[in-house]
């Protein structure tokens, strides 16, 4: 595909933010505006902003991998590269430091908003932690990734990370979330959630924690900003207070979901 590298930069902020961007969130720019451009391509009638549902479903042909795939799993450009090792017990932070590289950027940001819009520490550690399970797997990453953090964190934190999946389809004006126009352009402008989103929705806006997985949502970020980059460090008060390291380290501790770590650790093992 041919691209408007002029327009690519100036969609980044210039050469200059553009430099002092981290080679994984250039190349997930770069996705991004191919992704559009693509869309822009493939769409029936010239002035419709989004595809239909039916034509990203079209594209599923188009690709080597499937949506689905966990980050860490297929590179964006060029081959895939060797990873640092863990250390012998790792921590969440070794994990968001060293495993997390698609995600971290996003998670922190968004963590960074919760922060400064005055939510409580199990809001900021959920909006940390939300999305860092797409480095294993995407689809459903709501249930994955609060499956994959329950035994560590609160059941509000893990709450407020399984639902914020199904809520991100839903307006809540009141609540200062209306839906992201990347939807429309990652699922279609005529998208229907499907029945079991729906149902979850349902049974979550009448819970007495919906404010939770909320407020995930109203700080979730759904444009790119390179000029945000908040540290890890700054939340280390938050992680060491809410989230309960295994002094074994995370994948080697025998809980339930040691296995989901280990293979965070570990995406080259075959089998
Ligand atoms: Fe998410
Ligand atoms: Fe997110």
């Amino acid at each position: 595909m041919e691209i408007d590298r002029r327009a690519f930069f100036a969609g980044l902020g210039g050469v200059a933010a553009v430099a002092a961007m981290a080679d994984e969130a250039k190349a997930e720019a770069l996705e991004h505006h191919m992704m559009l451009q693509l869309n822009v391509a493939n769409q029936t009638s010239p002035a419709a902003k989004f595809p239909t549902a039916a034509e990203v479903e079209a594209e599923i042909e188009t690709r080597p991998t499937r949506r689905g795939t966990g980050n860490l799993f297929v590179s964006r450009a060029g081959n895939v590269k060797k990873l640092p090792p863990l250390p012998e017990r790792p921590t969440l932070v070794d994990f968001y430091k060293l495993r997390f590289m698609a995600t971290s950027t996003h998670c922190l940001q968004s963590a960074n908003r919760a922060v400064q819009n005055g939510m409580s520490e199990e809001i900021v550690l959920a909006c940390l932690l939300h999305d860092t399970v797409q480095d294993l797997i995407k689809v459903d990453h709501g249930w994955w990734g609060a499956q994959m953090y329950e035994p560590y964190v609160s059941e509000k934190v893990s709450f407020a990370i399984r639902y914020h999946q199904a809520l991100r389809f839903y307006e809540d004006k009141e609540h200062g979330y209306e839906y992201p126009d990347l939807y429309r352009r990652m699922f279609g402008s005529d998208y229907k959630p499907e029945p079991y989103i729906e149902a979850t929705y349902k049974m979550v806006r009448n819970h007495k924690w919906y404010l939770e997985p909320r407020m995930v949502t109203v700080n979730d970020l759904y444009a790119f900003d390179p000029n945000v980059n908040p540290a890890l460090d700054q939340f280390l008060d938050i992680i060491g207070r809410n989230f309960k390291q295994p002094k074994e380290g995370l994948g080697f501790d025998n809980s339930p979901v040691a296995h989901m770590w280990r293979s965070i650790a570990r995406p080259d093992s075959p089998l």
